[in-house]
């Protein structure tokens, strides 16, 4: 991972910190593929988290978002929504980056198999090293290792508003074919429930510098009408906080 910054310089600007706010940074991952798959420093994130005595996950919510808790308020939502009921034996999680949602994932379900596709390969490692997870060769919208009907829970979180179109739909169709029946589908579009006037403004305004596809909205109408027709059903949706504004994270359940 090639780092363009140093740390100071990382802190000092006010657009690099609007960035980290959405869990970014001015770094290059291994895998460049062309969209937004800039991910937060290995190293320089670590170390600063082990020196508040945070896990990472926490560190990045508290500290560089400023949203305490926000990452666990979602897997809150996901448990009262019954995600986390079933014991899911088989996760998969589209990049999981520091892996703030597989920690707290891995407090709700004990499954005997948690794949990862990660295109920043030092955080990858982490998580492999950490959490004992299968990092699968990831090329960026493909779940082709992964076979069809394997996965009980697929999640994807602040992911598909840092990728372009074509790599969030190929996704999304992965992400239904590697579902068993009665699986669920997780993950977070900026949809227009998140693109009231006043959003866009501070958008505009206060977001993105430096990265031409973040954030990414994806219609929601787009989403459960695809979705639909491979079989998955929309179960809930609740905005989280992302960056300047919101994101909407949208469960579904596959039901054919
Ligand atoms: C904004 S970060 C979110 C990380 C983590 N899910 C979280 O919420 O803290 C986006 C993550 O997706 C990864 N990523 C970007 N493009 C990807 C792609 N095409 N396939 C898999 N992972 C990707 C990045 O490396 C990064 O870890």
């Amino acid at each position: 991972m090639k780092v363009a910054g140093g740390e100071k310089s990382v802190w000092k600007s006010g657009a690099k910190r609007l960035l980290g706010r959405a869990g970014f940074d001015i770094v290059r991952s291994t895998n460049n593929l062309g969209g937004v798959d800039d991910f937060i420093p290995f190293e320089a994130t670590m170390r600063a988290a082990r020196a508040t005595g945070l896990s990472v996950g926490d560190y990045i919510d508290e500290v560089m978002n400023g949203t305490p808790g926000a990452t666990q308020a979602t897997v809150d939502e996901l448990r009262a929504r019954g995600v986390f009921a079933a014991n899911p034996n088989t996760v998969l999680e589209i990049g999981p980056g520091s892996g703030r949602y597989l920690e707290k994932t891995l407090k709700e379900c004990s499954p005997e198999r948690y794949e990862i596709y990660e295109t920043a390969a030092p955080w990858a490692d982490y998580l492999v090293d950490t959490f004992g997870v299968v990092a699968q060769p990831t090329t960026g919208s493909s779940l082709a290792p992964t076979p069809d009907g394997s996965v009980d829970l697929v999640q994807a979180h602040k992911v598909f508003n840092t990728v372009t179109f074509l790599g969030a739909s190929r996704y999304f169709f992965e992400m239904a074919r590697v579902t068993r029946t009665g699986g669920r589908i997780v993950f977070d579009v900026m949809t227009e429930n998140c693109l009231d006037p006043a959003a866009v403004r501070a958008w505009a305004t206060e977001g993105g510098a430096g990265h031409d596809s973040y954030p990414a909205a994806m219609p929601r109408r787009t989403c459960v009408d695809l979705f639909a027709t491979l079989g998955c059903s929309l179960e809930a949706g609740f905005l989280a906080p992302m960056g300047v504004a919101t994101t909407e994270v949208l469960v579904f359940a596959k039901t054919a």
